[in-house]
């Protein structure tokens, strides 16, 4: 019988990845993508199925209960996964509030409306699940000089940057409904994702511009610091596995089993970039040291042994491969490039955060 997901954040990088993974995947699925339409959302991402009958948007904010109810009422889904979230450490260090705001009040406000739509009378929730996409950063930083430990699902939480924070809280409230109230839900905490859609903001799609419009690569401190990249298609996986083969109240960290410091990263895209588009002038002395994060988390790194005993998940793909799939996806999207990079993006930007 067929499914109806509402997914939360669905125009973004990760959550546009999943509602097109799914659509492609199942025959018999029904998406609600629910998306505030922040800088980081961009319907152009999913284009190729708006009008696809299977699929719905709804430009609806995570912490309008009233809005979120009436959607719950609409569409009566069976699952929730819940990926919008304001999402960039950077920011997060400027503007904590708004993080605490749709982060954890969005996230208890999800938690709430399912809650309510889901319970019966004798207190139970039937066939449904609540799924929170979390990250490995609410675990806080491992040594680099430790190359063998890792995070577990068992590690305990020790977030840095207030966006960890902010996971982390969402991730508490998460426990509290299921230990509290039986709530059905799951929990994935993945390590830091790369491929198509991905705002300009994080690591990998920015140097990508960068480099292709020669301007400088900034890298910040030392850059040895490490983390364990994930290819979003594998992360789409994994979630489409925890949603039905999940064990009801189990965290699963997925990870890519691909650490690599950032200067290993930056050279790689010099490298496949240079070669991709036949350009000498991108190279090596585009890179810029500059001022470190405050509080950088020193080194991300995943055990998936878990979810691969349990679920049979593993990241397929290489990180030499997915970095060309993903340098060859942005050279075939210039405009979505230009288009995010815009003054229109960047002004919503300043709207959303001014006075704070
Ligand atoms: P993103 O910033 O690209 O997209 C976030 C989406 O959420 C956008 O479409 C935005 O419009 C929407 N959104 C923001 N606030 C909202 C609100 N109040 N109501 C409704 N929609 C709202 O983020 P992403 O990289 O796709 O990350 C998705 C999820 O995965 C997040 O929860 C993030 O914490 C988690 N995660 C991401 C990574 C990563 O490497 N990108 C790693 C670990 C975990
Ligand atoms: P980022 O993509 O912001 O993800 P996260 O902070 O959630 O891991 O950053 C990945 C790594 O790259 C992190 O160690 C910070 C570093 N970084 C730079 O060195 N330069 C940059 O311009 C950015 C955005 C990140």
């Amino acid at each position: 019988m067929s499914k109806t997901y509402l997914v939360t954040g669905g125009a973004g990088f990760i959550g546009s990845n999943f509602v097109l993974y799914m659509l492609e995947n199942h025959d018999d699925v029904r998406i609600v993508n629910v998306d505030k339409l922040t800088y980081a959302g961009n319907l152009e991402n999913l284009a190729d199925v708006e009008d696809d009958p299977r699929y719905a948007f709804s430009q609806t904010d995570i912490c309008d209960k009233p809005a979120v109810k009436a959607l719950f009422e609409k569409y009566q889904p069976d699952y929730v996964v819940n990926f919008a979230a304001e999402s960039h450490v950077d920011r997060s260090i400027k503007y904590p509030e708004v993080f605490a705001e749709t982060n954890v009040m969005g996230t208890v406000t999800m938690l709430n409306c399912a809650k309510e739509a889901w319970e019966q009378a004798d207190g139970t929730y039937g066939d449904h699940k609540y799924l929170q996409v979390s990250t490995d950063e609410v675990y806080g930083s491992l040594s680099i000089d430790e190359p063998d430990t890792f995070f577990r699902e068992d590690t305990p939480l020790n977030p840095h940057s207030p966006y960890s924070a902010s996971k982390a809280s969402a991730d508490m409230f998460v426990k509290a409904y299921g230990d509290t109230y039986g709530f059905p839900v799951n929990i994935t905490r993945c390590s830091n994702n790369y491929g198509p859609y991905q705002f300009p903001e994080k690591l990998i799609p920015l140097m990508i511009n960068n480099a292709l419009h020669h301007e400088k690569l900034p890298v910040y401190g030392d850059g040895m610091n490490v983390r364990d990249w994930l290819y979003v298609a594998d992360h789409c996986k994994a979630i489409d596995m925890v949603l039905t083969g999940g064990k009801t109240g189990e965290v699963y960290n997925v990870g890519g089993h691909n650490e690599k410091p950032n200067m290993f990263i930056v050279r790689s895209i010099i490298a496949e970039c240079s070669k991709a588009v036949d350009d000498p002038a991108i190279t090596e002395a585009l890179i810029e040291h500059v001022t470190d994060r405050k509080g950088h988390d020193r080194r991300y790194g995943i055990a998936p042994d878990k979810i691969k005993a349990d679920l049979g998940w593993y990241p397929e793909t290489a990180f030499e491969d997915g970095i060309v799939l993903t340098i060859d996806w942005y050279l075939a999207h210039e405009e979505w490039m230009s288009h995010v990079t815009s003054g229109a993006y960047m002004d919503y930007y300043k709207r959303m955060y001014e006075g704070r």
